[in-house]
């Protein structure tokens, strides 16, 4: 693997053992991928940051680092609320560890920003290298965006922060990046809401595994292509799609769809995802909602209360640039949660049926919450927690 002077100066111990460390890191993971070279990043999402995941050997690990991080990088969500933990029922002792373990990055220079929708924050361009860990966020920079990111484990992005660069290779580059079967979706998609890609998603996902597919017959907006692309790295592992003639890279290139397998979705398929069982409470913001998610929600929920709990996430800085709308949500007696969300924290382990209006929710919620989940439009959603 080529590393230019000021990499080798760096390998050497120039500029700290923290540094050196994180190198040999990145340099370890290029040489297994076969990568040639390392690339510049314009920004890193570092995994491992709830204390419930790395525990007291992380914190050891993160505390023993003395470097800070040279891109913009934020967290991935974190198992509360920094703010307002105390109204979620959390243990103070997992609070104490879980400040220590936010202590410990924000001496690194990571923003303090728990969110798996960094696009939302950090200008993100097409072309941009990035080092992102949360799936769903990397489904969306890859394919939304178009920039260039592999899914990184937690101690990859952070040396990639440290470093600021990341070993190039997998997504890094173009040859990686075409389409590798083909989805053709039977629909009209009269009526398909951020669910109904969310439902296509997780569907899909278990279909191809973690091949690059190419959707036709489809055309959903922003918030819908967030929710497809979170699905299908949940129920499969795909890292990048792409949508005819809506995602940017399949907008640019001319891409040789010849002798791909093609794989036909019947809207039975998704429809009998969506089932009517009882419910206790109700989580949305799967990925971290945007501002147009948060001021639906607002609508929907004008002059009503909540029956059942209702759960929002979104990250702090969304939230805080939407106070007005935020304010409005809750005044129905719903909730809107920055840094966590119902997957990472506790809070919905204590109800056996949730509903959510996410494919990756849905897909999660299960195993993670030990709940039995239902997926329902946004609408649904609300006329359950307030009916
Ligand atoms: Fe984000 Fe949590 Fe869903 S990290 S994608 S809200 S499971």
């Amino acid at each position: 693997m080529y590393l230019d002077p000021d990499e080798e100066r760096m390998l050497a111990g120039e500029n700290g053992e923290t540094r050196q460390k994180m190198l040999e890191l990145l340099v370890a993971l290029g040489k297994v991928f076969g990568a040639e070279r390392l690339v510049r990043i314009r920004s890193a999402q570092v995994s491992g940051a709830s204390y419930k995941t790395i525990g007291e050997y992380g914190l050891a690990w993160l505390s023993s680092l003395d470097a800070r991080v040279v891109v913009p990088a934020v967290l991935n969500p974190i198992g509360m609320p920094r703010e307002r933990w105390q109204e979620m029922g959390i243990d103070p002792a997992f609070a104490e560890r879980q400040r220590a373990v936010i202590s410990a990055y924000e001496r690194l220079g990571v923003t303090l920003e728990c969110t798996c929708t960094p696009y939302y924050l950090h200008e993100t361009s097409f072309g941009d290298h990035l080092a992102w860990s949360e799936s769903s966020a990397v489904s969306y920079a890859n394919s939304v965006i178009g920039a260039r990111t592999n899914r990184e484990g937690g101690p990859g992005a952070l040396a990639a922060a440290l470093v600021g660069k990341t070993p190039c290779y997998g997504l890094h580059l173009s040859r990686n990046r075409k389409p590798e079967v083909i989805i053709e979706v039977k629909s009209d998609e009269k009526g398909w809401g951020i669910a109904r890609y969310g439902a296509l998603g997780y569907h899909t996902g278990k279909l191809v595994g973690n091949k690059i597919p190419y959707f036709r017959g489809i055309s959903p907006d922003y918030d819908q292509l967030k929710a497809l692309g979170a699905a299908m790295a949940a129920t499969g592992a795909v890292a990048l799609y792409h949508v005819n003639d809506v995602t940017p890279e399949a907008k640019k290139n001319q891409f040789d769809l010849s002798g791909l397998e093609v794989i036909r979705i019947e809207p039975a398929e998704i429809d009998q995802l969506f089932t009517g069982i009882p419910i206790d409470a109700v989580a949305v913001g799967c990925p971290h909602c945007s501002p147009a998610e948060l001021v639906d929600i607002a609508r929907l929920l004008k002059r009503k209360t909540v029956t059942k709990p209702l759960y929002i996430f979104a990250a702090q800085g969304v939230i805080e640039k939407n106070s007005n709308i935020v304010n409005t949500i809750e005044k129905s007696g719903a909730r809107v949660f920055a840094d966590t969300c119902m997957v990472v924290s506790p809070v919905m382990e204590r109800y056996p049926a949730i509903m959510v209006n996410s494919g990756k929710a849905f897909a999660y919620v299960p195993d993670m919450c030990g709940a039995v989940a239902r997926i329902g439009s946004i609408e649904e959603c609300v006329t359950v927690a307030t009916s």
